[in-house]
């Protein structure tokens, strides 16, 4: 149910959870300790949305540029992701009731394959939730997710199954990770950088972005709503006058 605070509510809401490194920095303490706050953060804003109604909400926690960070870091965070993972199924039941379903969007081929386990497990099981979506992003990149659903349908070429004339917009979309989901709304982005990064490039392409200079550890539910007063008041013309 639509919170009575905002007169309209974003369908899809993504948000690139930055400034975690700069957080720790700023304390002198090391990285991973941004990420640990950050992986806090992540729980508590995506509690606080789907509590707000927000139907779809999709967090960018590895990019497929971040393997170029030190060993210990990405260690640092698959270790996070494996411990979100470990919680969400612990915490199914309560999941399954409060109608969530969980997707990972990205290229599983180069994670750890206890997480693909748990992954898969926890996308089959949710899979006929429909009340909150719920994406993390893992190993994803936006221009990489086209080029998987491109490859998708040269093979549906190659078996016969659709003509060229048969790629659409529609078809395009189809083969991306969030596959029927709406298209993004609104994009977040603490800690002061106003880009895209490779972030939903798809489905983001009429979204209103919204950034700050809170870094992500320190990004609260008032900060949120924030985001959504102002995305209240945009106007969103889609190509039109
Ligand atoms: C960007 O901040 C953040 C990341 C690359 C990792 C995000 C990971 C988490 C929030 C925790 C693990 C995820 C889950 C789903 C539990 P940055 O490190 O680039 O910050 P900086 O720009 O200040 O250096």
């Amino acid at each position: 149910m639509a919170d009575s605070k905002f007169s309209i509510l974003p369908a899809h809401v993504g948000i690139i959870m930055d400034g975690n490194g700069r957080w720790a920095k700023n304390r002198g303490l090391p990285r991973s300790m941004g990420h640990i706050e950050g992986a806090k953060t992540f729980r508590k804003i995506g509690e606080y949305a789907g509590n707000l109604g927000i139907r779809h909400i999709s967090f960018y926690a590895f990019s497929t540029e971040n393997w170029s960070r030190p060993e210990e870091e990405i260690n640092a965070i698959m270790d996070l992701f494996g411990d979100y993972l470990r919680e969400a199924e612990e915490k199914l039941d309560d999941n399954l009731e409060k109608g969530i379903r969980l997707r990972f969007l990205g290229d599983r081929d180069k994670l750890r394959s206890d997480l693909v386990e748990k992954m898969e497990f926890l996308e089959n099981e949710t899979k006929n939730m429909s009340k909150v979506h719920v994406n993390v992003a893992v190993n994803y990149g936006g221009q990489q997710e086209i080029l998987h659903s491109v490859k998708n349908i040269a093979e549906d070429i190659l078996s016969g199954k659709i003509k060229p004339e048969g790629i659409t917009l529609e078809r395009i979309q189809k083969g991306l990770y969030t596959g029927e989901q709406p298209p993004v709304d609104l994009v977040i982005r603490p800690s002061g950088e106003q880009r895209l990064s490779n972030f939903l490039l798809w489905q983001s392409a009429y979204a209103e972005f919204w950034y700050s200079d809170v870094l992500w550890p320190d990004f609260t539910e008032n900060d949120f709503d924030e985001a959504l007063r102002a995305f209240e008041k945009r106007n969103r013309r889609f190509g039109g006058v």
